[in-house]
């Protein structure tokens, strides 16, 4: 079988013996994965491709044939950046390979529209939430208020613990639906800022509530100014460093628990909707045990928590202002590197 066609593809092809290790590479492979066909030859295809444990047995499993056709969006690492890609595993019985692999680069309209679907899909799921917690609201003042009259009426200590409960509950009850309804509608409060100053807030006070953890910081100190809500983006990055800092304390790892603050400057970004010229990327990063794996595809929806006195709001509020301000937050985790990425256009178009 003459594969040099292969060649003139614009699509990463590999062809794999038996093993999964690569023993053909074409042209448009070698560009993707930055390095000749000499170097790819032999290589594990599921190490090329980045994947965890569970993906290089399923890449083991399709590469015999299990499955006919195995396809898994991933990223690749490019030249030190992430790239995101679709991958196929097509298996070639009753030749010499055992499957060909094709790796196409997802293209960036893919990406918006993934990105404009989380929008759409979290801006419905606010609503929905918002117009339950107006629903709440008005018969707990009722309870509340009922259970202030009990109380004033019942002489019994014993029996006012009952009360003391029922209005102490009503009132966490109410502090949650205020947090469910709080940010609607409410106008941005704009200022010019250095997001720097949000950095050293946020790492100030992370510090003095987590002074097992230490904070790296990690500025471009080119950073331009940007205009924006200070307290609603320091709110957004508190919430997920605080998440950060609690990751690292409540499940202590072998490594010491460390955070790193890192800003920098973007070109050309693709957005929700539009491309930034520019862009503020702020990134919090952390050592600890990743999100949980079953979390990470709804992580930005209200109410979604992974701890037991979670609410399961913090991310979902900072996604909420963050994308007021015609950004988007973004998540990449995996044992020992959790990241989540803030991304503000400096040019609001
Ligand atoms: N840096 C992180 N490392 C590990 N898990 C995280 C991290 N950030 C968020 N999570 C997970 O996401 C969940 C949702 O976070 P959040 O929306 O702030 O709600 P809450 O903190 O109230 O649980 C957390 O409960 C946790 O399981
Ligand atoms: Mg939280």
């Amino acid at each position: 079988m003459d594969v040099s066609a292969y060649d003139l593809l614009s699509t990463a092809v590999l062809l794999l013996d038996h093993q999964g290790c690569v023993d053909y590479a074409n042209t448009a492979a070698e560009e993707l994965f930055g390095n000749s066909r000499r170097v790819l030859l032999g290589e594990s295809a599921a190490r090329l491709l980045g994947g965890d444990d569970a993906l290089q047995a399923r890449f083991m499993e399709a590469v015999a044939g299990k499955f006919g056709i195995l396809r898994q969006p991933l990223s690749v690492n490019r030249q030190g950046v992430q790239v995101p890609v679709n991958v196929a595993v097509v298996p070639l019985p009753g030749t010499p390979w055992a499957a060909l692999v094709e790796v196409r680069i997802i293209e960036q309209h893919m990406l918006l529209e993934r990105h404009q679907q989380l929008s759409k899909e979290l801006a419905a799921q606010r609503e929905t939430l918002r117009n339950l917690a107006h629903e709440v609201k008005n018969p707990l003042g009722g309870i509340r208020g009922a259970a202030q009259l009990l109380d004033a009426e019942l002489d019994r200590h014993g029996l006012r613990e009952y009360t003391g409960v029922i209005i102490a509950e009503a009132d966490r009850l109410a502090h949650l639906v205020d947090r469910l309804i709080a940010p609607q509608g409410a106008s941005l409060q704009k200022r010019r800022l250095n997001i720097h100053e949000i950095c050293e807030r946020v790492r100030m006070l992370i510090c003095a509530e987590f002074t097992a953890i230490t904070v790296e910081r990690d500025y471009d100190a080119s950073m331009p100014e940007l205009s924006a809500d200070f307290s609603r983006l320091l709110q957004a990055m508190l919430n997920v460093a605080r998440n950060a800092a609690q990751a690292l304390t409540e499940h202590p790892g072998q490594q010491r628990p460390h955070l790193i603050l890192r800003t920098r400057v973007a070109r050309q970004v693709l957005l929700a909707g539009y491309q930034a010229r520019l862009a503020v990327v702020v990134s919090v990063i952390d050592n600890g045990p990743g999100v949980p794996p079953e979390l990470l595809d709804k992580l930005f929806h209200p109410l979604v928590t992974g701890r037991a006195k979670g609410t399961g709001l913090g991310l979902s509020l900072a996604q909420e202002f963050v994308q007021q301000h015609g950004g988007i937050l973004e998540c990449d985790s995996r044992p020992g590197h959790t990241e989540f990425r803030m991304i503000l256009p400096l040019e609001p178009t």
